[in-house]
């Protein structure tokens, strides 16, 4: 993405076209940027040619979901409908993972059937659900067991969930129970060990106290996982000045882990193949003045992008046009939901801006249209994919008549 006499340009093609043609808001990804994260990704971690699982939750589009699996990627599912929009995705099932603390006996009996590659199980009672399923299936299931390996991710405390008080994962003690548990079992086949410790993570540090957790937890235990899920979590730079994922250290530690321990790596990051690849087009109703400030009001909303309301999350915000008239006023970016955390953004020194401006919402493409909703009974977006100077209609804008 990038100003060209002043317009915003997403690969070969005009914002403002965008929004001429296919109305506001609306989702736009970029092919060209999903490529280059994954072909990064996989650079990164290239000497162990690890199992990459798309964490499918951070978007949900089955297109994308396409794309990213002709890249030779996996998916790594948490419901029978992900895993749905994974296989009609054309996703292989021995490359999909299926985590959650809270799977339903239908969804087990579903994830059998499909004969994916782990079920990563989270509690005693699941395993023993599994169990059932299988003996009545006549199957042996390959499972994985999620360990809470109590590491702070550092991270914001809503998306931590390698802490002992997060719901994630079983404590080392249960661990230890449901290996002999699995070990005893005729019908449960345990393949993997699973962690992940949080999401929006910058530093290394925590994935190497947890790989050392990992560790000293194999070492006490007399089996032989053929996999160590290490799950996601890997960040982006919502903010210019966020600092960024230092991935070779983050590989090292992984090296030296597999120097002892022979297992096939398995990651499921989401937000670092999706997150920046996509934007968010809305343009201004209107501009309301009070005492402090101008109160930007966006055809886009809380509905259609949910991580500030729900984190107090940070988005850029640009506009579609660059002009070099700058505001001296506070602008406050909110969408017209009826609640006050209904808002993007509040920002100084912003250029002058007009009623029917179209803006950009950056780094949406990860957890975006996948937590949107219908709130105020408002339409749910269009995505669309740019490549090159094509341009794909990848999910139509909702109509009135699909939720009357
Ligand atoms: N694996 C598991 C088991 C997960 O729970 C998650 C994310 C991932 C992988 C992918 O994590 P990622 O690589 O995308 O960080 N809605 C929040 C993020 C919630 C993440 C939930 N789990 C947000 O908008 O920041």
């Amino acid at each position: 993405m990038k100003y060209i006499d002043n317009k915003l340009i997403i690969e070969k093609i005009n914002v403002q076209y965008i929004a001429k043609k296919y109305g506001t808001p609306t989702y736009c990804y970029s092919h060209a940027r999903l490529k280059k994260n994954i072909n990064n990704f996989q650079k990164n971690f290239r000497s162990f040619s690890p199992l990459i699982c798309f964490a499918v939750k951070s978007n949900t589009n089955v297109n994308l979901i396409r794309e990213i699996k002709k890249f030779g990627l996996g998916a790594d599912v948490v419901s029978k409908g992900e895993l749905m929009m994974a296989l009609k995705a054309g996703v292989s099932p021995k490359k999909i993972v299926f985590s959650g603390v809270g799977k339903t006996s239908e969804e087990i009996n579903f994830a059998v059937e499909k004969k994916i590659l782990l079920i990563n199980a989270e509690s005693e009672s699941e395993i023993r659900e599994i169990d059932r399923v299988a003996k009545i299936k006549k199957r042996k299931v390959k499972i994985g067991i999620r360990l809470n390996p109590n590491t702070d991710a550092k991270t914001l405390s809503q998306i931590s969930t390698g802490k002992k008080d997060n719901k994630f994962g079983v404590n080392e003690k249960t661990f230890f129970k449901l290996v002999n548990f699995c070990k005893s079992s005729k019908n449960i086949d345990l393949k993997c060990l699973s962690v992940h410790i949080g999401s929006q993570i910058l530093d290394y540090k925590p994935y190497e106290k947890m790989l050392k957790v990992i560790d000293r937890i194999i070492h006490k235990i007399n089996h032989k996982f053929e996999f160590i899920d290490l799950g996601g979590g890997m960040g982006i730079s919502y903010k210019y000045e966020d600092k960024k994922l230092n991935y070779s250290k983050y590989s090292e530690i992984i090296k030296k882990f597999l120097k002892k321990h022979k297992s096939k790596i398995i990651f499921e990051p989401g937000r670092s193949i999706i997150g920046d690849t996509g934007i968010l087009i809305s343009k201004i109703i209107y501009i309301k003045k009070n005492d402090s400030k101008n109160f930007i009001i966006l055809d886009a909303a809380m509905n259609d992008l949910m991580r500030p309301a729900l984190y107090g999350a940070h988005h850029k915000i640009l506009p579609s046009i660059k002009s070099k008239k700058k505001s001296n006023k506070t602008y406050e970016f909110v969408g017209p939901i009826c609640e006050s955390t209904d808002k993007f953004n509040t920002l100084k020194n912003f250029q002058e801006l007009e009623e029917k401006d179209l803006i950009v919402i950056c780094d949406v493409g990860a957890y975006g249209m996948s937590l949107s909703s219908n709130y105020n009974v408002r339409l749910k977006p269009s995505e669309i994919l740019i490549k090159g100077s094509k341009i794909k209609i990848i999910r139509k804008k909702q109509k009135y008549k699909d939720l009357m």
